[in-house]
């Protein structure tokens, strides 16, 4: 038998079962926007007043959820001009978007200038090619500069700084290229540094962002020129796995509270924002899929459903993850009989990596009982190869409370 990551509090069996009742076609994601709600909340609680928050939507762009979202945030970050639009459409205001993201066509560029957004850029190529697509437009460019620090957040789950990096310029390179950006008569507006992603440990992200707004200080000095905006990042995890412990945001803002405080004078103007993907949606989702076989092979039982990789591939340890372990996952209702098992849960894809959850100890279930993968909130249906196998695509469901906010938009 192997361990399980734990159920997050907020989806309780009832809410499960009331919900697998209604979602109707399996498979489908559920997205609770009570639960996105308090996580705004509590991140305002939190940290530091006057510290923004914007939603980067790779996490998670639903559109009905990017709806939503909107009103409780301070700006969307958007990594294409695929999601540049679709943050348009959620009807945030176009100086509040900013766009990151290795390899920006010039087409992106040119539309992001013409709208009004922030373009991070990534490199001294693509400062170039912005600033030659607002000489063509006639329009001053909206640009912040993208760091590569030279630190990264200690244990974090992906390292988006410290070293060699496709993102960002080279800190050491970055205050010749602001010079440079204002000489060009660009609307330099400050800069981006991002150093890691799905981080707990609240230690590491506090002095991560000591180093964020020291560096920021730094660069500022050494180019001549005030940021009007730091984004400090982000990488704010959550707990998948058996033995992680949820980050203790609380401890990080009161932490980042002092460090902004205590700022350099360089900075005394300047305005700060973290930009949050998983933690916000990330355990807001589940993902609902129904058993279609049960069956046994050499003494094990196999669950097979109609979902799997193609919709859910992080929860097959497929997505960034070196050594496989199991999300949380639930039967939802299952059968009369209380006994328990030891069963594995695998997709209907014909590969082995389809596996949802490996050997784990969970009530006795069978044909057309409904499984709930958690924690599906953040990198699910668009950050899975849907088309693989030509599988249907999977039903994504906006609920509220438990309820499913169809109903309540119904007279
Ligand atoms: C530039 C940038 N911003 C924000 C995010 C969102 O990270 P997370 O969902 O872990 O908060 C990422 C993730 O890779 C990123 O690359």
């Amino acid at each position: 038998m192997k361990p399980m990551g734990a159920i997050p509090a907020d989806w309780t069996a009832a809410k499960l079962a009331v919900l697998a009742a209604t979602i109707g076609e399996t498979p489908a994601f559920v997205y609770d926007l009570a639960i996105v709600r308090a996580r705004v909340a509590r991140f305002r609680v939190a940290m530091p007043e006057q510290l923004q928050l914007h939603y980067a939507i790779k996490a998670n762009p639903y559109a009905p959820l990017l709806l939503e979202i909107a009103k409780i945030v301070d700006g969307f970050d958007v990594a294409s001009g695929g999601e540049m639009e679709m943050a348009l459409a959620a009807g945030v205001t176009p100086s509040h978007i900013s766009i990151a993201g290795p390899g920006k066509r010039d087409a992106e560029l040119a539309a992001a200038i013409e709208a009004g957004i922030t373009i991070n850029l990534e490199s001294e190529g693509e400062a170039d090619r912005a600033l030659a697509q607002a000489g063509r437009l006639g329009t001053r460019p909206r640009v912040a500069v993208r760091v590569n620090p030279d630190f990264e957040i200690k244990g974090s789950g992906m390292r988006m700084g410290g070293g060699a990096k496709p993102f960002g310029v080279d800190a050491a390179r970055v205050p010749a290229l602001v010079r440079r950006l204002v000489e060009a008569g660009a609307d330099w507006r400050g800069f981006h540094i991002f150093a890691g992603s799905q981080a707990l440990d609240a230690g590491a992200i506090i002095t991560a962002e000591r180093e964020t707004v020291a560096l920021a200080a730094q660069l500022a000095e050494a180019a001549g020129h005030a940021p009007r905006l730091v984004n400090l990042g982000g990488g704010f995890g959550i707990p998948y796995f058996p033995g992680e412990v949820p980050l203790d945001i609380e401890a990080v803002g009161s932490a980042l509270a002092e460090t902004i405080e205590s700022r350099h004078e360089i900075l005394a103007d300047s305005r700060f924002a973290i930009e949050l993907g998983r933690w916000l949606v990330g355990e807001a989702g589940v993902y609902f899929t129904r058993i279609i076989d049960r069956k046994e092979s050499h003494g094990e039982i196999f669950l097979v459903v109609d979902g799997g990789l193609h919709h859910q591939l992080a929860a097959s340890g497929n997505f960034g993850t070196v050594v496989r372990r199991n999300y949380p996952v639930a039967i939802v209702g299952g059968s009369a009989d209380s006994s328990e098992e030891i069963a594995s849960i695998v997709g209907c894809l014909c590969t082995p990596l389809d596996r949802l959850a490996d050997k784990i100890m969970m009530p006795r279930a069978d044909v057309g009982d409904v499984v709930a993968i958690f924690m599906a909130g953040a990198y699910g249906a668009t950050a899975s190869p849907q088309a693989f196998l030509g599988h249907p695509a999977p039903n994504e469901i906006l609920a509220d409370g438990g309820i499913l906010m169809r109903y309540l938009t119904q007279p």
